[in-house]
């Protein structure tokens, strides 16, 4: 396996990057994310977070209050408008045996990138294992970068200047009043987005449409938006996109959101325990209004 040390202008070796797959995906080693980060090391994370699309990290044995702060050196930190732990709102818990299964088929376990529900759905999100089943429970990332360019040029053409509608209401049924439904679609009304974004930091064409938040294709008929939806989600399918990561307790996932998507593999049935962050991104803009 090809093991590269990131170039970084101080020529220090700051931490070593190990490319996992030809389309995305990089192991991390020789950095200890509990200690606080210097800067060098910070923007050096940031460049391979933005070439690599998703960094792992492998025995990195957070507390809560690291994990934030290590999510906090990246920017503001959301809090889930549904699933955050009490006394850590800017933590996402996925407690397998809380969730019963209804979050993993109706949201994790169904390709997505992390909150378009929102106007300005999230930059990055930090994901770490505290409890691993014997066996299963990987997830699988993709390249939504890679799923545009490789697109026919007549598709690329059509949905270029087009935007979809994307709202939150997959969380309605863990909702456990009318009021808190309600608060829920009064805080994220339906959204309008690019069917492709222009990343904010590379400047490359996204597939910005998923199978968890996205409803339909604004301007075109219900049956045509469906079709359509259907083929850009399929386009995303393609294995040859796609990094699978084996979970163990302290492995990290760190993905910059405007780039990928990902499914949780639900092909376990023990405890399996996830925490995440997740950095506030910006209002995404397609290439016809650049
Ligand atoms: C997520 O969608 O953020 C969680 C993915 C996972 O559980 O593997």
């Amino acid at each position: 396996m090809t093991v590269q040390t990131l170039e970084h202008e101080t020529a220090t070796a700051l931490f070593d990057v190990t490319p996992l797959q030809p389309s995305l995906g990089a192991l991390i080693t020789g950095i200890d994310l509990a200690k606080p980060i210097d800067r060098h090391s910070y923007d050096a994370l940031r460049a391979a977070l933005l070439k690599y699309r998703v960094l792992f990290f492998r025995d990195q044995n957070l507390t809560r209050e690291q994990h934030i702060a290590f999510g906090a050196a990246f920017g503001d930190l959301e809090e889930h408008p549904v699933f955050s732990l009490p006394d850590y709102p800017q933590i996402l818990p996925l407690i397998s045996e809380e969730l019963k299964g209804k979050y993993r088929q109706s949201t994790d376990s169904n390709w997505h990138a992390d909150t378009t529900f929102r106007a300005e759905p999230s930059a990055a999100s930090i994901l770490i294992q505290r409890v691993s089943p014997s066996l299963g429970g990987d997830t699988v990332f993709a390249n939504a970068v890679a799923a545009y360019d490789t697109l026919d040029e007549e598709t690329k053409a059509r949905i270029d200047g087009l935007t979809a509608i994307h709202d939150p209401s997959i969380f309605i049924q863990f909702l456990d009043s009318e009021e808190k439904k309600e608060a829920l679609r009064a805080s994220f009304p339906p959204v309008e987005h690019p069917v492709v974004r222009i990343h904010p930091e590379t400047g490359e064409k996204v597939l910005f449409v998923n199978s968890v938040f996205t409803r339909h294709i604004v301007g075109l008929p219900e049956d045509k938006s469906k079709a359509l939806l259907a083929r850009l989600f399929d386009q995303v399918k393609r294995p040859e996109f796609h990094v699978r990561w084996s979970w163990q307790p302290g492995s990290i996932a760190f993905w910059d959101n405007r780039a990928t998507q990902h499914y949780a593999v639900p092909d376990y049935s023990e405890a399996r325990h996830m925490e995440r962050v997740t950095i506030v991104g910006d209002r995404p803009v397609g290439p016809t209004a650049a």
